[in-house]
């Protein structure tokens, strides 16, 4: 299999993307020519990688002064102390802006080393190696790193672009069928929001993907799903307004993640799914949709098993606790719900041209539940 490379640039980056089987033994090298002075490497590790990919890493950084911590990741592995406690270490080893934080982990290892790297000493050398499916077509680009807070997800961060980002397919070999479709949920928004063709060839290879595992298949797609999130990310990097389209059924996930206290009975892929239904059931309401295409994704969904029905998790009474958390989100600046609905397959409506009152969310989330 072929490593495809993608260089995303603009006016504030530039780095690099490598994504295939065996893309982890670009690593010495691309420290080398991206960061030629580092003598330091601090490893932030996620436990759940098989220890024949901890041991390539390794090999990898070899020369240099090697750090490791390890973490069984959790959302509450998101927090500032936990950051704070990282921080610390990394000042008493006299971490310089030269040197290198690698992240080999999922999204949560990649949310929380990101964030550390931005703001030790202001900002060092960041290197992520995602190795779950979501984290290669998603959590890794784009510059969104952060922890969590009482009040909500991810509400503590900042934006801090990855020096290199390098996604290595083989290590999805490991993961679990219920983390394949949370990479899936992400897949799937990109081709929703963006790409009606990407959206049909899912739509066809949805097995192949998810059951069968075809890793040549599974590298297209997310090289594909890479492509647009990069689009979206060039369009707006702080996100004030096209980039908000990546948010598409992100609203009622974070709602639904924070009333479920972040546990792992719901993961944040499987509230994206659940969320993206929702909020295509609300864009059918709200004629904004036709049947067809909302048949078409409720289809997709039934076809592969994937969870959409908010009311197999919660009681009805817990619904006015999800529309709560939904209003808190940090893409809410008045008192109503600021959402992301679906025009059609690779359409949705323009950020900020639809808002919704707490009062009516309650309501309608009791009938599209
Ligand atoms: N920064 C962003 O733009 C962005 C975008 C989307 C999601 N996120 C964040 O990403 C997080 C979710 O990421 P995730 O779905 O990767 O979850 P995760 O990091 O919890 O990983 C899922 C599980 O897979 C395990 N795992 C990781 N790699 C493995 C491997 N190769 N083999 C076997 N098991 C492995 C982990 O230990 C964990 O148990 C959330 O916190 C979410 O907020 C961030």
């Amino acid at each position: 299999m072929k490593i495809s490379k993608i260089q995303v640039k603009n006016k504030n980056t530039n780095y690099p993307i490598f994504i295939g089987n065996e893309a982890i033994s670009l690593l010495g090298k691309q420290i080398k020519k991206l960061c030629p002075k580092t003598k330091k490497v601090g490893l932030i590790l996620d436990k759940k990688i098989p220890s024949k990919y901890k041991s390539k890493i390794k090999k990898q950084i070899k020369n240099y002064e090697i750090y490791v911590y390890e973490y069984l990741p959790s959302e509450k592995l998101k927090s500032f102390t936990k950051a704070n406690n990282l921080i610390e270490d990394l000042l008493k080893k006299n971490f310089n802006r030269s040197d290198v934080i690698i992240a080999a982990g999922g999204g949560i290892i990649g949310d929380f080393a990101g964030f550390v790297s931005s703001i030790l000493k202001r900002g060092v050398n960041f290197i992520n190696l995602p190795s779950t499916l979501l984290a290669q077509v998603d959590s890794s680009i784009g510059g969104k790193t952060g922890v969590n807070s009482e009040k909500g997800k991810n509400l503590i961060g900042s934006f801090y672009q990855p020096t290199a980002v390098i996604s290595d397919v083989g290590l999805l070999k490991s993961l679990s069928k219920r983390n394949l479709v949370c990479g899936f949920a992400e897949i799937l928004k990109h081709s929703l929001i963006h790409d009606r063709s990407f959206f049909k060839s899912l739509n066809k290879n949805s097995k192949n993907i998810l059951e069968k595992m075809n890793f040549e298949t599974i590298k297209n797609v997310i090289t594909k799903s890479c492509k647009i999130k990069i689009y979206f990310v060039n369009k707006d990097e702080k996100e004030k307004s096209k980039r908000m389209i990546l948010n598409f059924g992100h609203t009622f996930a974070h709602g639904i993640e924070a009333a479920n206290n972040y546990s792992r009975r719901i993961n944040h892929g499987e509230a994206v799914l659940i969320g993206m239904i929702l909020a295509t059931r609300l864009s059918f309401r709200k004629k904004i949709c036709s049947y067809t295409t909302l048949n078409t994704i409720e289809n997709l969904y039934k076809t592969n098993n994937l969870p959409k029905n908010l009311k197999d998790f919660f009681s009805k009474k817990d619904l006015k606790k999800i529309v709560n958390f939904m209003a808190i989100d940090k893409k809410n600046y008045d008192n109503k719900i600021n959402l992301i609905l679906l025009k059609r397959i690779g359409k949705t409506t323009v950020p900020g041209s639809f808002k919704i009152s707490l009062k009516e969310m309650k309501n309608v989330l009791e009938k599209i539940s």
